[in-house]
């Protein structure tokens, strides 16, 4: 199983402060010493972590294929394509959101997605579309020609931090709901088949599939079990470990989770 390694909250970091310290370039290098397989970046409209600058030297430098995530304004879309990414990996953004709060709902009518798609095919950036799981976005995202799609796994995690404590790291849709233990265990086998389900029939339409968000050293390991699943892209909880073990170790522990 692939493990893209998104580097975001290195950049989340060095705003805190607005100086130049960490440098998220610092991280290709660890990132591949440590056997991951992707760097993932998120370049958002406000620039509120990655900036054009980071964007551009990561892609430039890294030894691993770069998964640059982004949403479908044409400014975007445009500054992607320049950067030439290994993927680009299309995600729904908003402005107020403290991360990507819900996967997009993909129907095969929405023009400024078509429009990113094709413009990323021309310049040959492979497509990945990061969709709530359902069988409507799946179909969709064949129909519009994506190679992967990537499935949100924030309901998944935000039902086991419920369930198992409070080891939760997606503000994804928190119910305030005072549910049973033998209800949310109910509802964590039910959105588990749902990954299962959905995963295999993508597969079977010849869909690349991955997932992410919400993934962390506690949940991870009934996701890997979905064998149709071949990539995680996982962040957050990778960087808030790494401040006490180091960024290698931290990977290193999380790849030793995802062994097969
Ligand atoms: N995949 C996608 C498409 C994302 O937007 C994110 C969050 O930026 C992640 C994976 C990683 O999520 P987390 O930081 O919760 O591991």
């Amino acid at each position: 199983m692939l493990l893209g390694v998104n580097i975001d909250h290195i950049a989340v970091l060095r705003e805190a402060r607005q100086i130049a310290d960490p440098d998220p370039l610092d991280a290709l290098s660890i990132v591949k010493r440590a056997g991951a397989d992707q760097i993932t970046i998120h370049l958002r409209e406000d620039r509120r972590h990655i900036r054009d600058s980071d964007a551009e030297n990561i892609v430039r430098l890294s030894a691993l294929p770069v998964n640059l995530e982004c949403a479908t304004a044409t400014e975007i879309i445009d500054s992607v394509t320049d950067l030439k990414p290994h993927r680009a990996t299309i995600v729904p953004e908003k402005r107020e959101e403290v991360t990507t709060e819900g996967g997009l709902a993909v129907t095969g009518k929405q023009k400024r997605l078509k429009r990113a798609i094709h413009q990323f095919h021309d310049n040959e950036i492979e497509v990945s579309l990061f969709i709530d799981p359902t069988t409507e976005s799946i179909e969709a995202a064949k129909a519009l020609g994506a190679e992967w799609i990537e499935l949100h796994t924030g309901k998944y995690a935000n039902i086991y931090a419920m369930l198992y404590g409070n080891l939760g790291n997606t503000p994804y849709a928190i119910p305030e709901l005072d549910l049973s233990r033998s209800t949310l265990k109910k509802m964590l086998l039910e959105e588990l088949k749902t990954l299962r389900r959905l995963s295999c029939d993508a597969a079977e339409m010849g869909l690349r599939v991955a997932a992410g968000h919400g993934l962390n050293y506690q949940n991870v390991k009934e996701i890997v079990e979905i064998e149709t699943i071949e990539e995680l892209n996982i962040g957050q909880c990778i960087i808030a470990r790494s401040v006490y073990t180091g960024l290698e170790q931290a990977i290193v522990d999380m790849r030793a989770l995802m062994l097969r």
